[in-house]
């Protein structure tokens, strides 16, 4: 795979595609980590006198125009962020718009191409689009990790057509993830909660293979704890997954992964419920009772893992994390790793959007090795599969 950290690209009409799906609430972005991450790749191609266009998509609006997903919101925040004194911006896809552009820009501009979704032929990953797209320009990059297990036009249909190359943030984060994967200092823990089993098996099959412990925490344990014959009383269970949370807890014994579950809980009986809140040992939950959150001797019990750990790796938060006062845990556990893992030498690396928000909550980002705001890409990654836009970059030789 090409990257750029390795070339100099000068004085060339450069298209790079970023993930502009930023959290949004209330009209305002509430996290800028993704336009950061643009940073890097952007002043390098500047510096060098290109013409840079920005492709990236927001939302899913299905190949139509809607007004509700375009970028124009963005483009005060980006010439902000992104130190620009002057950000084009064009609406349209058509090729002699597009050209137009490039020559009416100076090197070393940078022009903000609308919502890339607005184009059937994106998700489509469609041939003539990406042909089209791509006569316009001379080089491609992905700076867009995040985006990269996804087959589309702007991801892998592009790369057929022009020589490509992994930006710089792109190249950070495989590397990152790598030095998690295939390279863990051991003893390694994998602390993995959320909500849904279903979403998360091949990530667990993958996970028991590389990691020495693995805790599950979350609504998520609680099939695990049900496969076991613990009573969870009303608790969020996907009873259709009570045997692969057998298969996975026989293959972490053939692999030496030890597993850790709830040992106590917090319960209510809703999540809203916030006056009935009780702790059980996991061998006493009344019937009428929701598990909501992990209990204080759980949360002790991931915290001296984490001391015995060189390496770890978590994503998704262990308790109904958006429900005060079910984030205790989670946020516990950021704080015990904001504590110790720089004296005790800790590699940790996160993702998820979940975690990072909890991370963000006990102002512990610092203390994070790595802190991945791929979602499904993520995921994608810790199954052990390479994305379609890492292997489309790994395969372009123009
Ligand atoms: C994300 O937000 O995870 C990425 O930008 C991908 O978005 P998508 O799930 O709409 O493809």
């Amino acid at each position: 795979m090409k990257e750029l950290q390795n070339y100099e690209i000068k004085e060339r009409n450069v298209i790079v595609r970023v993930d502009l799906n930023v959290p949004v609430f209330q009209g305002k972005i509430i996290d800028y980590s993704r336009i950061n991450l643009i940073l890097p790749t952007l002043e390098k191609l500047k510096k060098n006198k290109n013409k840079v266009f920005l492709i990236a998509h927001y939302g899913r609006p299905e190949g139509e125009y809607n007004k509700k997903y375009s970028l124009e919101f963005l483009l005060n925040e980006l010439r902000l962020v992104l130190n620009l004194d002057n950000l084009h911006f064009l609406e349209s896809y058509k090729e002699d718009h597009i050209k137009i552009k490039i020559k009416e820009m100076k090197f070393g501009d940078v022009c903000l191409l609308e919502n890339i979704r607005f184009n059937l032929g994106e998700e489509k990953n469609d041939l003539n689009f990406s042909k089209t797209l791509a006569s316009c320009f001379d080089i491609y990059i992905n700076d867009a990790f995040s985006a990269s297990h996804r087959n589309h036009s702007s991801i892998t249909g592009i790369t057929e057509h022009l020589p490509s190359y992994a930006g710089l943030s792109f190249s950070k984060e495989i590397n990152k993830l790598d030095k998690f994967l295939e390279n863990s200092i051991k003893p390694n823990l994998a602390i993995i909660g959320g909500s849904k089993i279903s979403t998360k098996i091949n990530v667990l099959e993958n996970l028991v293979e590389i990691f020495d412990s693995m805790i599950i925490g979350g609504a998520m344990a609680n099939t695990f704890l049900l496969s076991n014959n613990y009573n969870v009383g009303s608790s969020l269970v996907e009873k259709e997954c009570i045997d692969i949370s057998r298969k996975i807890q026989k293959k972490a014994k053939i692999k030496k992964c030890k597993i850790l579950l709830p040992i106590d809980v917090v319960c209510s009986t809703s999540f809203e419920d916030q006056n009935n809140v009780k702790t059980y040992d996991i061998k006493a939950v009344p019937k009428d009772q929701m598990i909501l959150d992990i209990g204080m001797q759980t949360t002790k019990l991931i915290s001296d893992e984490i001391l015995k750990s060189k390496s770890v790796l978590w994503n998704g938060p262990l308790g109904a994390f958006e429900y005060i006062p079910f984030d205790k845990s989670t946020i516990a556990i950021a704080d015990t790793i904001k504590e110790f893992s720089s004296n005790l030498q800790i590699d940790v690396l996160a993702g998820g959007g979940d975690t990072l928000a909890a991370i963000k909550k006990a102002n512990a980002g610092e203390a994070f090795e790595y802190l991945s705001t791929a979602g499904g890409a993520f995921l994608e990654w810790l199954e052990g599969n390479k994305s379609p836009g890492f292997k489309a970059l790994s395969k372009n030789n123009l």
